[in-house]
Protein backbone atom coordinates (compact mmCIF):
# COMPACT_ATOMS: atom_id res chain seq x y z
CA UNK A 1 0.00 0.00 0.00
CA UNK A 2 2.75 2.70 0.66
CA UNK A 3 5.15 1.42 -1.67
CA UNK A 4 2.12 2.02 -4.40
CA UNK A 5 1.34 5.67 -3.21
CA UNK A 6 5.18 6.33 -3.26
CA UNK A 7 5.06 5.52 -6.87
CA UNK A 8 1.82 7.42 -8.32
CA UNK A 9 3.64 10.53 -6.59
CA UNK A 10 6.62 9.88 -7.92
CA UNK A 11 5.09 9.72 -11.41
CA UNK A 12 2.81 13.06 -10.79
CA UNK A 13 5.80 14.73 -9.63
CA UNK A 14 7.28 14.60 -13.30
CA UNK A 15 7.78 17.86 -14.77
CA UNK A 16 6.22 18.34 -17.90
CA UNK A 17 7.99 17.33 -20.81
CA UNK A 18 9.00 20.95 -22.57
CA UNK A 19 12.89 21.25 -23.22
CA UNK A 20 12.87 24.50 -20.86
CA UNK A 21 11.87 21.88 -18.35
CA UNK A 22 13.59 19.05 -18.80
CA UNK A 23 16.79 21.10 -19.11
CA UNK A 24 17.69 20.24 -23.18
CA UNK A 25 17.65 23.76 -24.08
CA UNK A 26 20.15 24.65 -26.65
CA UNK A 27 23.65 26.06 -25.55
CA UNK A 28 25.89 28.52 -27.42
CA UNK A 29 29.34 28.51 -26.80
CA UNK A 30 30.70 32.18 -27.36
CA UNK A 31 34.46 31.23 -29.39
CA UNK A 32 36.52 34.51 -29.16
CA UNK A 33 38.29 34.26 -32.72
CA UNK A 34 39.94 37.20 -33.89
CA UNK A 35 37.83 38.12 -36.25
CA UNK A 36 34.67 37.98 -34.48
CA UNK A 37 36.34 40.17 -31.42
CA UNK A 38 37.63 43.31 -33.95
CA UNK A 39 33.31 43.25 -35.05
CA UNK A 40 32.14 42.89 -31.60
CA UNK A 41 34.59 46.21 -30.31
CA UNK A 42 33.46 47.90 -33.65
CA UNK A 43 30.44 47.40 -33.23
CA UNK A 44 30.60 48.95 -29.91
CA UNK A 45 32.31 51.67 -30.63
CA UNK A 46 30.09 53.02 -32.84
CA UNK A 47 27.48 53.07 -30.46
CA UNK A 48 29.86 54.14 -27.65
CA UNK A 49 31.68 56.78 -29.46
CA UNK A 50 28.60 59.15 -30.13
CA UNK A 51 27.30 59.13 -27.16
CA UNK A 52 30.81 60.18 -25.60
CA UNK A 53 31.15 63.35 -28.00
CA UNK A 54 27.32 64.36 -26.98
CA UNK A 55 28.33 63.44 -23.06
CA UNK A 56 31.09 65.41 -22.87
CA UNK A 57 29.34 68.18 -25.27
CA UNK A 58 26.99 68.65 -22.08
CA UNK A 59 29.48 68.31 -19.28
CA UNK A 60 31.14 71.11 -21.24
CA UNK A 61 28.49 73.34 -21.52
CA UNK A 62 28.24 73.62 -17.48
CA UNK A 63 30.09 75.83 -16.25
CA UNK A 64 31.34 75.66 -12.51
CA UNK A 65 33.50 77.99 -10.07
CA UNK A 66 34.85 76.45 -7.22
CA UNK A 67 35.61 78.76 -3.99
CA UNK A 68 37.47 77.37 -1.47
CA UNK A 69 37.38 79.36 1.83
CA UNK A 70 39.37 77.17 3.80
CA UNK A 71 41.48 79.54 4.99
CA UNK A 72 39.65 82.65 4.06
CA UNK A 73 39.85 85.52 7.04
CA UNK A 74 37.91 84.61 9.94
CA UNK A 75 35.92 87.77 10.89
CA UNK A 76 34.34 87.44 14.93
CA UNK A 77 31.71 90.15 15.81
CA UNK A 78 31.50 89.62 19.10
CA UNK A 79 28.96 91.91 20.65
CA UNK A 80 29.07 95.32 18.34
CA UNK A 81 33.49 94.28 17.94
CA UNK A 82 34.61 93.42 14.93
CA UNK A 83 38.53 92.11 14.38
CA UNK A 84 40.08 90.12 12.27
CA UNK A 85 41.59 86.48 13.46
CA UNK A 86 44.19 85.02 11.86
CA UNK A 87 44.76 81.67 14.14
CA UNK A 88 42.52 78.96 13.61
CA UNK A 89 40.19 79.01 16.30
CA UNK A 90 37.44 81.80 15.81
CA UNK A 91 34.28 80.12 17.82
CA UNK A 92 36.59 79.80 20.91
CA UNK A 93 36.63 83.78 21.08
CA UNK A 94 32.83 84.23 21.19
CA UNK A 95 31.20 85.89 24.25
CA UNK A 96 28.37 87.51 23.68
CA UNK A 97 24.63 86.22 22.64
CA UNK A 98 24.60 86.01 18.91
CA UNK A 99 28.24 86.90 17.81
CA UNK A 100 29.15 85.05 15.14
CA UNK A 101 32.51 84.55 13.22
CA UNK A 102 32.68 85.00 9.22
CA UNK A 103 34.27 85.27 6.26
CA UNK A 104 34.09 87.67 3.41
CA UNK A 105 35.30 86.38 -0.33
CA UNK A 106 35.33 88.90 -3.14
CA UNK A 107 35.08 86.82 -6.36
CA UNK A 108 34.79 87.84 -10.27
CA UNK A 109 32.19 85.87 -12.61
CA UNK A 110 34.12 86.45 -16.06
CA UNK A 111 31.87 84.48 -17.89
CA UNK A 112 27.74 84.60 -18.04
CA UNK A 113 26.47 81.75 -15.61
CA UNK A 114 23.08 80.58 -17.63
CA UNK A 115 20.67 79.51 -15.05
CA UNK A 116 19.36 77.61 -13.82
CA UNK A 117 22.13 77.82 -11.35
CA UNK A 118 22.96 75.94 -7.88
CA UNK A 119 24.69 76.59 -5.21
CA UNK A 120 26.56 73.03 -3.77
CA UNK A 121 28.89 73.06 -0.41
CA UNK A 122 32.10 70.80 -0.69
CA UNK A 123 33.95 68.73 1.60
CA UNK A 124 36.89 66.62 1.40
CA UNK A 125 38.35 64.23 3.22
CA UNK A 126 35.25 63.89 5.33
CA UNK A 127 33.57 59.75 5.48
CA UNK A 128 30.17 60.21 6.41
CA UNK A 129 30.27 56.40 4.55
CA UNK A 130 31.86 55.31 8.15
CA UNK A 131 30.31 52.05 9.31
CA UNK A 132 29.31 53.41 12.40
CA UNK A 133 28.56 57.31 11.48
CA UNK A 134 26.08 55.80 8.62
CA UNK A 135 24.00 53.89 11.28
CA UNK A 136 24.00 56.39 13.85
CA UNK A 137 20.10 57.75 13.26
CA UNK A 138 17.01 56.87 14.56
CA UNK A 139 14.93 56.28 11.67
CA UNK A 140 11.31 56.06 13.46
CA UNK A 141 12.16 59.83 15.45
CA UNK A 142 12.78 61.44 12.40
CA UNK A 143 9.20 59.73 11.14
CA UNK A 144 8.04 61.70 13.58
CA UNK A 145 7.44 58.64 15.94
CA UNK A 146 8.75 60.56 19.00
CA UNK A 147 10.11 58.19 21.98
CA UNK A 148 11.89 58.98 25.40
CA UNK A 149 13.86 55.93 24.62
CA UNK A 150 16.12 56.44 21.55
CA UNK A 151 17.50 53.65 19.52
CA UNK A 152 20.45 52.50 20.71
CA UNK A 153 22.53 53.15 17.13
CA UNK A 154 22.57 56.98 18.59
CA UNK A 155 24.59 56.57 21.05
CA UNK A 156 26.69 58.03 22.38
CA UNK A 157 24.64 60.99 21.00
CA UNK A 158 21.18 59.56 22.71
CA UNK A 159 20.87 61.78 25.19
CA UNK A 160 22.60 65.54 26.51
CA UNK A 161 22.14 68.14 29.12
CA UNK A 162 19.49 69.97 28.51
CA UNK A 163 20.19 74.28 29.45
CA UNK A 164 17.01 75.31 29.87
CA UNK A 165 14.90 72.41 31.43
CA UNK A 166 18.53 72.17 33.64
CA UNK A 167 18.48 67.99 33.27
CA UNK A 168 19.04 65.39 30.60
CA UNK A 169 17.02 65.21 27.91
CA UNK A 170 17.05 62.79 24.70
CA UNK A 171 18.45 64.59 21.93
CA UNK A 172 15.83 65.30 18.79
CA UNK A 173 17.72 64.39 16.13
CA UNK A 174 19.62 62.17 17.65
CA UNK A 175 23.13 60.46 16.21
CA UNK A 176 26.13 60.98 14.60
CA UNK A 177 25.00 62.38 11.30
CA UNK A 178 22.49 64.73 13.31
CA UNK A 179 24.79 66.28 15.50
CA UNK A 180 27.40 67.14 12.91
CA UNK A 181 25.32 68.52 10.41
CA UNK A 182 26.78 71.06 8.01
CA UNK A 183 25.87 75.00 9.09
CA UNK A 184 27.62 77.50 7.58
CA UNK A 185 25.53 79.74 6.41
CA UNK A 186 26.46 80.95 2.93
CA UNK A 187 24.94 84.78 1.88
CA UNK A 188 25.64 86.00 -1.92
CA UNK A 189 25.99 89.81 -3.01
CA UNK A 190 26.20 90.86 -6.38
CA UNK A 191 27.78 94.52 -6.89
CA UNK A 192 26.01 96.51 -9.71
CA UNK A 193 27.53 98.71 -12.41
CA UNK A 194 27.09 101.24 -9.81
CA UNK A 195 29.09 99.50 -6.92
CA UNK A 196 25.48 98.39 -4.92
CA UNK A 197 25.34 95.49 -2.99
CA UNK A 198 22.20 93.41 -4.12
CA UNK A 199 21.15 90.91 -2.92
CA UNK A 200 21.43 87.43 -4.95
CA UNK A 201 18.04 85.62 -4.36
CA UNK A 202 18.23 82.04 -3.47
CA UNK A 203 15.75 79.46 -2.48
CA UNK A 204 16.24 76.98 0.17
CA UNK A 205 13.34 74.69 -0.74
CA UNK A 206 13.04 71.81 -2.88
CA UNK A 207 17.03 70.56 -2.68
CA UNK A 208 16.22 67.47 -0.76
CA UNK A 209 14.78 64.32 -2.47
CA UNK A 210 11.24 64.43 -2.81
CA UNK A 211 11.41 60.98 -1.13
CA UNK A 212 12.92 62.02 2.00
CA UNK A 213 10.43 65.02 2.22
CA UNK A 214 7.36 63.18 1.84
CA UNK A 215 8.17 60.11 3.30
CA UNK A 216 11.70 59.40 5.73
CA UNK A 217 11.60 62.64 7.60
CA UNK A 218 8.21 63.84 9.39
CA UNK A 219 7.40 66.43 11.89
CA UNK A 220 5.64 65.10 15.39
CA UNK A 221 2.88 67.62 14.23
CA UNK A 222 1.52 70.39 15.95
CA UNK A 223 0.78 71.03 19.70
CA UNK A 224 -1.37 74.16 20.60
CA UNK A 225 -0.04 75.05 16.68
CA UNK A 226 3.85 74.97 18.05
CA UNK A 227 6.59 72.59 16.87
CA UNK A 228 8.18 73.50 20.13
CA UNK A 229 5.48 71.98 22.04
CA UNK A 230 5.58 69.30 20.35
CA UNK A 231 9.58 68.77 21.06
CA UNK A 232 8.62 69.26 24.14
CA UNK A 233 11.10 66.98 26.78
CA UNK A 234 13.57 66.90 23.69
CA UNK A 235 16.75 68.79 23.61
CA UNK A 236 18.89 69.61 20.95
CA UNK A 237 22.44 67.35 19.55
CA UNK A 238 25.31 68.69 21.18
CA UNK A 239 27.21 70.38 18.67
CA UNK A 240 24.17 72.53 17.38
CA UNK A 241 23.18 75.62 18.98
CA UNK A 242 19.79 76.02 18.12
CA UNK A 243 17.07 73.22 18.53
CA UNK A 244 15.47 71.53 15.48
CA UNK A 245 12.01 73.53 15.85
CA UNK A 246 14.18 77.07 14.99
CA UNK A 247 16.14 75.61 11.89
CA UNK A 248 14.08 77.20 10.25
CA UNK A 249 12.07 79.97 11.92
CA UNK A 250 10.55 81.82 8.76
CA UNK A 251 8.52 78.93 6.75
CA UNK A 252 6.88 76.07 8.86
CA UNK A 253 6.86 73.74 5.85
CA UNK A 254 10.80 73.63 6.28
CA UNK A 255 11.02 73.11 10.21
CA UNK A 256 11.88 70.41 12.13
CA UNK A 257 12.74 67.07 10.86
CA UNK A 258 11.37 68.67 6.96
CA UNK A 259 14.37 71.03 6.93
CA UNK A 260 15.55 70.27 3.59
CA UNK A 261 19.53 70.92 4.90
CA UNK A 262 19.00 68.54 7.68
CA UNK A 263 17.50 66.21 4.59
CA UNK A 264 20.00 66.56 2.55
CA UNK A 265 23.26 66.00 5.20
CA UNK A 266 21.22 63.35 6.39
CA UNK A 267 21.59 61.68 3.09
CA UNK A 268 24.97 60.06 3.84
CA UNK A 269 27.31 60.48 1.06
CA UNK A 270 28.68 57.36 -0.19
CA UNK A 271 32.90 58.99 -0.54
CA UNK A 272 34.87 61.06 1.19
CA UNK A 273 35.08 64.11 -0.90
CA UNK A 274 31.47 65.12 -1.88
CA UNK A 275 28.77 67.89 -2.73
CA UNK A 276 25.89 68.65 -1.78
CA UNK A 277 23.26 70.82 -2.88
CA UNK A 278 22.63 73.88 -0.73
CA UNK A 279 20.76 76.44 -2.55
CA UNK A 280 18.78 77.15 -6.34
CA UNK A 281 18.47 80.86 -7.38
CA UNK A 282 15.38 82.14 -7.77
CA UNK A 283 15.59 83.12 -11.78
CA UNK A 284 12.00 85.02 -11.20
CA UNK A 285 13.93 87.76 -9.43
CA UNK A 286 14.01 90.82 -11.64
CA UNK A 287 17.69 90.78 -12.81
CA UNK A 288 18.74 86.84 -12.42
CA UNK A 289 15.95 85.97 -14.72
CA UNK A 290 19.08 84.90 -17.35
CA UNK A 291 21.40 83.14 -14.45
CA UNK A 292 23.89 84.78 -12.68
CA UNK A 293 25.86 87.50 -15.02
CA UNK A 294 29.65 88.35 -15.03
CA UNK A 295 30.55 91.01 -12.69
CA UNK A 296 31.29 91.05 -9.06
CA UNK A 297 30.46 89.19 -6.40
CA UNK A 298 31.02 88.87 -2.53
CA UNK A 299 30.10 85.83 -0.90
CA UNK A 300 29.73 85.72 3.31
CA UNK A 301 30.36 82.57 4.82
CA UNK A 302 28.69 82.55 8.65
CA UNK A 303 30.04 79.72 10.29
CA UNK A 304 29.78 80.10 13.83
CA UNK A 305 27.20 81.87 16.13
CA UNK A 306 26.63 81.38 19.84
CA UNK A 307 23.14 81.41 21.04
CA UNK A 308 23.11 81.32 24.85
CA UNK A 309 19.79 79.76 26.37
CA UNK A 310 18.92 80.55 30.08
CA UNK A 311 17.37 77.75 31.88
CA UNK A 312 13.61 78.66 32.91
C1 LIG B 1 43.24 88.62 4.92
O1 LIG B 1 43.58 89.64 5.82
C2 LIG B 1 44.93 90.07 5.74
C3 LIG B 1 45.16 91.09 6.83
O2 LIG B 1 44.05 91.90 7.04
C4 LIG B 1 45.17 90.63 4.33
O3 LIG B 1 46.54 91.01 4.21
C5 LIG B 1 44.89 89.55 3.31
O4 LIG B 1 45.01 90.07 1.99
C6 LIG B 1 43.47 89.02 3.48
N1 LIG B 1 43.27 87.91 2.59
C7 LIG B 1 42.18 87.76 1.84
C8 LIG B 1 42.13 86.54 0.98
O5 LIG B 1 41.27 88.56 1.84
C1 LIG C 1 25.34 96.94 20.04
O1 LIG C 1 24.70 97.90 19.20
C2 LIG C 1 23.29 97.99 19.40
C3 LIG C 1 22.72 98.97 18.39
O2 LIG C 1 23.64 99.29 17.42
C4 LIG C 1 23.00 98.42 20.83
O3 LIG C 1 21.60 98.45 21.02
C5 LIG C 1 23.62 97.42 21.80
O4 LIG C 1 23.46 97.85 23.13
C6 LIG C 1 25.12 97.26 21.51
N1 LIG C 1 25.63 96.21 22.36
C7 LIG C 1 26.68 96.34 23.16
C8 LIG C 1 27.05 95.17 24.02
O5 LIG C 1 27.33 97.36 23.18
C1 LIG D 1 26.55 96.83 -16.53
O1 LIG D 1 27.72 96.81 -17.32
C2 LIG D 1 27.78 95.76 -18.28
C3 LIG D 1 29.10 95.81 -19.02
O2 LIG D 1 30.09 96.36 -18.21
C4 LIG D 1 26.62 95.88 -19.26
O3 LIG D 1 26.65 94.79 -20.15
C5 LIG D 1 25.32 95.88 -18.49
O4 LIG D 1 24.24 96.11 -19.37
C6 LIG D 1 25.30 96.94 -17.41
N1 LIG D 1 24.11 96.79 -16.60
C7 LIG D 1 23.33 97.82 -16.28
C8 LIG D 1 22.13 97.49 -15.45
O5 LIG D 1 23.58 98.95 -16.60
C1 LIG E 1 -2.85 73.87 24.78
O1 LIG E 1 -3.81 74.87 25.00
C2 LIG E 1 -4.77 74.51 26.00
C3 LIG E 1 -5.84 75.63 26.05
O2 LIG E 1 -5.22 76.87 25.86
C4 LIG E 1 -4.07 74.31 27.34
O3 LIG E 1 -5.02 73.92 28.30
C5 LIG E 1 -3.02 73.22 27.20
O4 LIG E 1 -2.27 73.09 28.40
C6 LIG E 1 -2.04 73.57 26.05
N1 LIG E 1 -1.14 72.47 25.87
C7 LIG E 1 0.19 72.61 25.88
C8 LIG E 1 0.98 71.37 25.70
O5 LIG E 1 0.73 73.70 26.02
C1 LIG F 1 28.08 74.42 13.80
O1 LIG F 1 28.73 73.18 13.87
C2 LIG F 1 29.90 73.18 14.70
C3 LIG F 1 30.54 71.83 14.54
O2 LIG F 1 29.61 70.80 14.61
C4 LIG F 1 29.49 73.49 16.12
O3 LIG F 1 30.64 73.55 16.95
C5 LIG F 1 28.76 74.82 16.17
O4 LIG F 1 28.26 75.04 17.46
C6 LIG F 1 27.60 74.84 15.17
N1 LIG F 1 27.05 76.18 15.08
C7 LIG F 1 25.75 76.42 15.04
C8 LIG F 1 25.33 77.85 14.89
O5 LIG F 1 24.92 75.54 15.11
C1 LIG G 1 11.18 83.70 -6.09
O1 LIG G 1 10.99 85.08 -6.24
C2 LIG G 1 9.64 85.44 -6.52
C3 LIG G 1 9.62 86.92 -6.81
O2 LIG G 1 10.18 87.65 -5.75
C4 LIG G 1 8.77 85.06 -5.35
O3 LIG G 1 7.42 85.40 -5.62
C5 LIG G 1 8.87 83.55 -5.13
O4 LIG G 1 8.16 83.18 -3.98
C6 LIG G 1 10.33 83.15 -4.96
N1 LIG G 1 10.39 81.71 -4.96
C7 LIG G 1 10.79 81.02 -3.88
C8 LIG G 1 10.74 79.54 -4.02
O5 LIG G 1 11.19 81.55 -2.86
C1 LIG H 1 20.10 84.75 23.05
O1 LIG H 1 19.37 84.91 21.83
C2 LIG H 1 18.37 83.95 21.64
C3 LIG H 1 17.72 84.22 20.30
O2 LIG H 1 18.66 84.49 19.33
C4 LIG H 1 17.34 84.03 22.76
O3 LIG H 1 16.38 83.03 22.58
C5 LIG H 1 18.05 83.85 24.12
O4 LIG H 1 17.15 84.01 25.17
C6 LIG H 1 19.17 84.84 24.26
N1 LIG H 1 19.92 84.56 25.47
C7 LIG H 1 20.24 85.49 26.39
C8 LIG H 1 21.04 85.02 27.55
O5 LIG H 1 19.91 86.65 26.25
Amino acid sequence: MAIGEDHERKVNRKPADTPFKQQHLQAWQPLFTAGNVYIFFFVISIVAIPLGISILHVSNQVNELVIDYTRCNRTITDSNKTSVDTGIACYEHLSHNNSKCSCTISFKIEQDMMGPVFMYYGLSNYYQNHRRYVKSADEYQILGILSNDVSSECEPFGKAFDIKANKELPIAPCGAIANSLFNDTLTLYKFSNFSERILVPLIRTDIAWAFDKNVNFQNPGFINGSLENAFDGFTKPRNWQKYVWELDIEDPTNNGFQNEDLMVWMRTAGLPSFKKLYRKINHTEPGFENGLLRGDYELIVDYGMLIKYKSI
